[in-house]
């Protein structure tokens, strides 16, 4: 097969970009690994910023996500028996989306065929040819066959354990990654929300986030040491837990229901530098990790991706081939501050195991100048909402 850009993985960085190409007349297919009820089995991110939206939009996909994402003005951070709601709507005139990432990748992969976007699902042995000149291409088994794309070029949206990445030699590129010594253990219960915000705490016993799908549906997790396995988490326990580390206003209202999903995930900090290599863009998650406190990963995927698409327009549709040497270098400007953003929110708001009294002391300051402080609070709001791409 013959294409002009060949994407790898069909998340929601190389769904989102397969759409804009189409939209823009340029010629594009995907290639995923998985099936598409797998992905959709996949429960991860659950907030929208407007860059996020915007694009849903612009591709006249966002039926679904208007009339059921749940738009939020604001978001509380709670440390003991202190509450501090962040206005997000006023103090930056703008407003987040509840809506989950399985809900937008559904739309997503609804729309493929209607809109002309081939996606090839289960390609098994994903490999990338020739990158560096600019004639790149992708093998892949499937079937018992092994297919050729030719294509000028190759966008991996492959996520943090894909091939793309890897197929960028080690000299050209550097790594920067922190890992943190625990993981967000999440749990999805069709019951309704105990609050109509969301509740980040920060609590002796540990961190405990209160979100939601819907006014039916609730999202909640705890943090907890990276050797717990989640079968060691009965219902009961996690339940017993939250209510402790949310407190007795949010207990009171938090209703307990069986998990229909339970799971852990590891918290790390990572970027890969640079986003380009060659014919060979990276995007989302092949590129960079953010520990999931700011609610930047399912975002920042989607701003790689606007830079991305609008590289590889501008070089299709203008002859322009400027852009697509730029794309790195616009797409990191705007990764880094969102690294910045999730590694002091995480910072903020957890318990490290290392951490003493003096450390615990620096949250207590940093938490009552937030309280304090209007200029403190549009910082964190203008991040949380998301900065201008
Ligand atoms: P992905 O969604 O990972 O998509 C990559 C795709 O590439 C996958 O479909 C994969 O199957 C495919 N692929 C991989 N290897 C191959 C191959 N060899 N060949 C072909 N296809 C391949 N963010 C938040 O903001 N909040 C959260 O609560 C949150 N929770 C998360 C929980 C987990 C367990 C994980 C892993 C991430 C979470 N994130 C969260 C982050 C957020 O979900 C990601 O940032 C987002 O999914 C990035 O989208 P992506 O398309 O770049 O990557
Ligand atoms: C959710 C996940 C997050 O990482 C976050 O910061 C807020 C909400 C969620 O899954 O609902």
């Amino acid at each position: 097969m013959k294409t002009q850009v060949c994407i790898i993985g069909a998340g929601p960085a190389g769904l989102l970009l397969g759409h804009l190409l189409r939209a823009e007349g340029v010629d594009c297919v995907v290639i995923e690994r998985q099936t598409p009820d797998y992905i959709l089995g996949r429960i991860r991110a659950g907030v929208l910023e407007s860059i996020t939206v915007s694009l849903m939009e612009r591709l006249g996909l966002d039926a679904r996500l208007k009339s059921e994402g749940l738009p939020h003005g604001g978001f509380n951070l709670a440390d003991g028996e202190r509450l501090i709601r962040i206005d997000i709507a006023d103090l930056t005139g703008k407003q987040v989306v509840v809506y989950g990432q399985t809900e937008l990748t559904r739309d997503l992969m609804d729309a493929a065929e209607e809109r002309g976007l081939e996606v090839v699902y289960g390609a098994a042995d994903t490999a990338l040819h020739d990158v560096e000149g600019d004639a790149p291409f992708v093998t892949y088994m499937k079937d018992g066959a092994l297919h050729r794309v030719d294509a000028r070029f190759i966008v991996g949206c492959d996520g943090f354990h894909g091939p793309s990445r890897r197929a960028i030699p080690a000299s050209v590129g550097k790594e920067y990654l922190r890992e943190y010594p625990f993981g967000w253990l999440g749990i999805l219960a069709d019951v309704p929300p105990c609050n109509h915000e969301l509740i980040y705490a920060n609590h002796e016993r540990g961190f405990a986030l209160a979100s939601m799908r819907s006014d039916t549906r609730s999202r909640y997790y705890v943090d907890v040491p990276l050797t717990d396995r989640v079968d060691e988490w009965s219902d009961d326990r996690l339940w017993d837990e939250l209510a402790v580390r949310l407190g007795p206003e949010a207990a009171a209202h938090m209703v307990r229901g069986p998990s229909i999903e339970k799971s852990i995930a590891p918290l790390r900090s990572f970027v890969f530098a640079p986003m380009r290599h060659g014919s060979l863009l990276l995007a989302g998650d092949a590129a960079h990790i953010v520990p999931p406190t700011g609610a930047k990963g399912l975002n920042l995927a989607a701003s790689d991706v606007y830079y991305a698409a609008d590289a590889l327009t501008a070089f299709f549709r203008r002859a322009d081939n400027d852009a697509i040497p730029g794309y790195s270098d616009r797409a990191l400007a705007r990764v880094w501050k969102a690294e910045r953003f999730s590694w002091s929110l995480t910072r903020l708001m957890h318990r490290f195991p290392e951490d003493g009294p003096f450390e615990r002391a620096m949250q207590v300051a940093e938490l009552d100048y937030i309280a304090s402080s209007r200029a403190m609070q549009t910082a964190i709001a203008e991040n949380y909402v998301g900065l201008p791409v």
